[in-house]
């Protein structure tokens, strides 16, 4: 009887995602899993900060250190008998090998509307500064499975956000994060774990 996921989250930079499915545990909203490791690929990354004040182990892996990284990775997460990858702002692209090990296992926030601004080479501050570059007047994020396509996967949930006339690709973030990440990507966690107990208690 599997009662909670085990739940990875894959980190690169400040961590307001991972922040918010923290929170989202901590409040209840988040049921089916269980946050029981953060891994991050940039050495001092403020989320693992926020891991560690939450008391969830943290592990570093950094390519220039391992060769086969993803291998190392992999490492780690079967190790750690991880059911469900989040990654919440990883900046780097996993190969086919690693998405079909985890098929299904893996999903992704992305701060557009997919099919809109995403891809290879649309991370960060680009997504919005090409949005406001294109001139829509809708963006918003996306939650997705992930595949060897980038940000190509299944998608579980979309929420929309306004653009405002005088937005920089920097408000323009805060508002997608606040409107739209926060919400969406611990929504998409806990629903995406609870079909994972669901599926393994039958
Ligand atoms: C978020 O906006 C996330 O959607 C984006 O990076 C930011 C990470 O912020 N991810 C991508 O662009 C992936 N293609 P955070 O570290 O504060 O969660």
């Amino acid at each position: 009887m599997l009662n909670k996921a085990r739940i990875a989250v894959l980190v690169s930079g400040g961590g307001t995602n991972l922040q918010a499915l923290i929170d989202a545990q901590a409040a209840g909203i988040i049921k089916s899993g269980e946050i029981t490791l953060v891994i991050s690929n940039k050495e001092g990354a403020y989320a693992l900060q926020r891991a560690a004040n939450a008391g969830i182990r943290t592990e570093t892996v950094l390519k220039s250190e391992h060769p086969d990284f993803e291998g190392k990775l992999i490492e780690i997460l079967d190790g750690d008998g991880i059911d469900l990858i989040v990654l919440a702002g990883f900046m780097s692209i996993l190969s086919e090998r690693f998405t079909n090990h985890y098929k299904d296992r893996i999903i992704n926030v992305h701060p557009s509307l997919i099919p809109s601004f995403c891809g290879e080479g649309f991370y960060g501050l680009r997504v919005h500064r090409a949005a406001l570059d294109y001139g829509v007047k809708v963006t918003g994020a996306t939650v997705h499975f992930v595949n060897e396509i980038p940000d190509g996967g299944r998608i579980i949930m979309q929420k929309a956000v306004d653009i405002e006339p005088d937005d920089t690709p920097e408000t323009l973030q805060k508002r997608v994060m606040e409107q739209a990440e926060w919400i969406i990507l611990p929504l998409s966690a806990e629903k995406v774990c609870n079909n994972i107990i669901t599926e393994a208690n039958k």
